[in-house]
């Protein structure tokens, strides 16, 4: 009597880059429910989609909690997310129901350090505002103090959270000429020698960087850490900008310390919520520069993130090694 092997089930929440659903078609191992759409899908459709499910694919818009994890019910074995980040995951009950995690570190650093370098440029040297004033006729001729920014060169940069993706924006800012690098966080790092980094209370951070860049994960230690205390220790002609998670900043004291000149100017990459809406405060002020939660939205970089994370939904449901698994 032949057996014939039952397939395995997967649930892939987002159309993803061809790179991974070429992985994914071409494995004989599972059966592949997508929600073919680049929005996301709703709550209600995720919870019946997943039904029975083995293997998730999902993305950081999606939160994934004890009532998607009983919905999914006791066959889920992986959760693979196409991001670094893993706060939309509620890791204590996927670690109570002993689901293993897939994520993709690494390979997205490289271009969220690019995009986060080009969000402080931009906003210290005020870009946006700058190509609106030859749009709208404001450059009508050359002046002194037109458009006058903040640059690197010889300036303090502090980087809250010198992981990865921290380490890869000092390494790019500092042949701008910067002086000194300043970073916070849990744990010194080794390799922040290479650029004489110092390790400093956040508090120093704060008073004497010119610079300030958030590149640390979202926790509960880091949820609304830059707040109000924390803009008002920042030097009146501080540039600060996020490229971690929007819920690390508290917006309303941002929006305060911006238009009451505590802080010079500010570019978020990431918001809450995401997206911001368009009547949002901040988004009225030519010294805050906000873009859609693009850090790692390059074409091969947004490929090499869907193959990996389709090869750890793989492993993952095989029970067996995955390329990039969370241990928590
Ligand atoms: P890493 O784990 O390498 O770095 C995270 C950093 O956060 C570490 O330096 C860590 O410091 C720091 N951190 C964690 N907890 C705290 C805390 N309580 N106080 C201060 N610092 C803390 O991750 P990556 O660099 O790869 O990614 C960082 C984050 O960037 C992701 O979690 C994600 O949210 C965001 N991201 C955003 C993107 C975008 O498109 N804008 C793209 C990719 C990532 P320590 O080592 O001392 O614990
Ligand atoms: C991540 O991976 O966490 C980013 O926010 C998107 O690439």
């Amino acid at each position: 009597m032949q057996t014939v092997a039952k397939l395995m089930k997967v649930y892939v929440t987002r159309r993803i880059p061809q790179e991974g659903m070429k992985i994914l078609s071409a494995s004989s191992v599972c059966e592949v429910s997508l929600w073919d759409s680049d929005e996301p899908v709703p709550r209600a459709e995720l919870l019946k989609g997943v039904q029975g499910t083995h293997g998730l694919l999902c993305m950081l818009s999606d939160k994934i909690d004890a009532e998607l994890l009983d919905a999914a019910g006791p066959n889920l074995k992986v959760i693979s997310t196409m991001s670094v980040g893993f706060d939309h995951l509620v890791l204590g009950e996927i670690k109570k129901r002993g689901i293993r995690v897939g994520y993709t570190p690494g390979v997205l650093t490289d271009a969220t350090a690019e995009l986060t370098v080009a969000l402080l440029l931009a906003t210290a040297r005020r870009l946006p505002e700058a190509v609106e004033e030859v749009k709208n006729g404001g450059w009508t001729c050359w002046k002194p103090l037109m458009m006058c920014g903040y640059g690197l060169s010889g300036s303090t940069v502090g980087v809250i959270g010198l992981g990865r993706i921290g380490m890869a924006i000092a390494r790019r800012l500092m042949p701008f000429g910067v002086k000194r690098l300043l970073y916070s966080g849990r744990t010194a790092k080794a390799d922040a020698t290479e650029l004489n980094g110092e390790f400093v209370p956040l508090d120093t951070l704060l008073a004497e960087s010119d610079f300030i860049v958030v590149s640390c994960s979202l926790a509960p230690e880091t949820q609304g850490l830059c707040d109000k205390a924390f803009f008002s220790k920042m030097k009146k002609t501080a540039v600060f900008v996020n490229s971690s998670r929007g819920a690390v900043v508290n917006q309303e004291d941002l929006y305060e310390a911006l238009t009451s000149g505590q802080i010079a100017a500010a570019g978020l990459d990431v918001t809450t919520p995401e997206p911001l809406p368009t009547n949002h405060p901040l988004l009225t002020l030519k010294n805050c520069v906000v873009l859609p939660h693009i850090g790692s939205a390059t074409y091969s970089t947004r490929g090499i993130m869907a193959a990996l994370s389709v090869q750890n939904l793989l492993g993952g449901i095989q029970g067996t090694e995955m390329p990039s698994e969370l241990k928590f």
